[in-house]
């Protein structure tokens, strides 16, 4: 066994899967049924929740849910007494490689190594949050890929992740380190940057080669960079197509960065999968966005916390200026998209702000015009569909992994029980128990 490489959590995991029956390598699934047993479900599907719900596991997936269904005698029972189940969490937006830090040492001090030996850190919070699926929309020199495969591995207990790799961006723009430097400091490392139909084609190829599961690029400029423009577009609407039209062939869905008015439009209308943000959608976006089927990711919560703290952490006030700017417009623009009807899955653009509070944006949601059901929703079933994987994750169903995981309370009398996750299962595995010992196999 390699108990000793690692972390309480894992280790205490461990004991439950060699109990289970599982070979003490940790490699070998575990033959032995798991009964998880809680008072109520929210399986995701219906729109009311199971009562003395039942959901049967072996290996690494669900066989079986229901009311009251018949235990079988050779299972282990994990009896969650009075708690509410849900499908794993999902986070379409995360930046998991990185959490907030002072601007000059994030941009000048850390290097990418440094960066990649912390980034395990923010997939365990991430994970012991209940998150159990992330896409993560951009992370230097396929660090992202790196973890991801680590993970399912079993080595690194953290988060399902879709990796976008290097995101595609313009010289100049959102994801140009340079921006705003000297013209003589040089950043050695690999980049997204692109420019022109036949580079950016190139890039979506580059990224894929190694590793990308899914394509994000920069439609419109940011606020955490130092470009002027919050939104303004940075890619011709021919860029946009050739990105679109190059990802999907070789089958990956892409998410546009876009802040902006008209670039969420160019982005909507080149054919992308969901534009991130989408701070200052108009009515005809919002219409776009409807008729074309397109995602809308809104990170909502984070306007609280870079207001509260990003001065302290040394960012320009210009930056500052940019986040007053789109931040309430953002929320107000969440609202109208909730009447829209438009669709919406959950992305919290993690990173941004601490891993592992991810669950704190599922409150604003509720705030700014949807009901708990459907901001738990966004984070389950709408989350799976944008994502592709709705046949494996976002809802406790028979033949979905399983991912599980459970609050004391009623979260759709009280959403903020889901920032309190007490059980985490991911794939049958369980990494978070907190009413018992994880040792304890009942
Ligand atoms: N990564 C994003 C950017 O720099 C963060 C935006 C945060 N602000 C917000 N209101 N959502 O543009």
């Amino acid at each position: 066994m390699h108990i000793l490489k690692l972390g309480i959590a894992s280790l205490t995991l461990l004991l439950i899967a060699a109990a289970a029956g599982a070979a003490d390598d940790g490699t070998a699934p575990a033959a032995v049924m798991l009964a998880v047993r809680a008072a109520h479900l929210i399986d995701g599907v219906h729109d009311r929740p199971i009562d003395n719900a039942v959901v049967l596991v072996r290996g690494d997936s669900i066989t079986a849910v229901g009311s009251n269904l018949a235990i079988p005698a050779d299972a282990h029972v994990i009896d969650l007494g009075g708690a509410t189940l849900l499908p794993g969490l999902i986070d379409c937006h995360v930046h998991i490689a990185s959490d907030p830090g002072d601007y000059y040492t994030q941009l000048f001090r850390r290097s990418p190594i440094d960066v990649a030996v912390s980034a395990h850190l923010y997939a365990e919070r991430t994970l012991q949050a209940g998150f159990t699926t992330v896409r993560n929309l951009g992370s230097p020199e396929f660090i992202d890929v790196a973890l991801r495969n680590a993970i399912d591995r079993g080595e690194v207990a953290g988060p399902r992740i879709l990796a976008a790799t290097l995101p595609l961006g313009a010289t100049g723009g959102h994801v140009d380190d340079g921006t705003g430097f000297s013209p003589y400091l040089e950043f050695h490392q690999l980049s997204g940057i692109a420019d022109g139909v036949d580079a950016v084609r190139k890039q979506v190829r580059f990224d894929v080669k190694y590793g990308a599961d899914v394509i994000k690029f920069m439609a419109s400029a940011g606020v955490l960079s130092e470009e002027e423009s919050v939104g303004a577009p940075q890619y011709s609407q021919a860029e946009m197509d050739a990105i679109v039209d190059e990802a999907h062939r070789w089958g990956r869905k892409v998410a546009a960065h876009a802040h902006g008015t008209e670039a969420i439009k160019m982005a909507i209308r080149a054919g992308v999968d969901s534009v991130e943000h989408a701070s200052l959608i108009d009515a005809e976006g919002l219409a776009l966005a409807k008729q074309r089927g397109t995602y809308l990711v809104m990170d909502i919560y984070n306007d609280d916390y870079i207001l509260a703290e990003y001065t302290r952490l040394g960012y320009p006030a210009t930056t500052i200026a940019k986040e007053k700017k789109v931040g309430l417009l953002q929320r107000q623009s969440f609202r109208t998209a909730t009447q829209a009807g438009v669709k919406l899955a959950f992305g919290t653009d993690a990173g941004v702000y601490p891993h592992g509070t991810n669950a704190k944006q599922f409150a604003k949601e509720t705030e700014w015009g949807l009901t708990p059901l459907q901001a738990i929703r966004t984070a389950t079933v709408n989350a799976a569909d944008l994502l592709g994987r709705s046949d494996r994750v976002g809802s406790v169903v028979a033949g979905h992994y399983a991912d599980l995981v459970a609050v004391a309370g009623d979260p759709l009398a009280d959403i903020r029980q889901l920032e309190h996750v007490q059980f985490v299962m991911k794939g049958g595995v369980v990494y978070r128990r907190d009413d018992k010992p994880l040792a304890v196999v009942q």
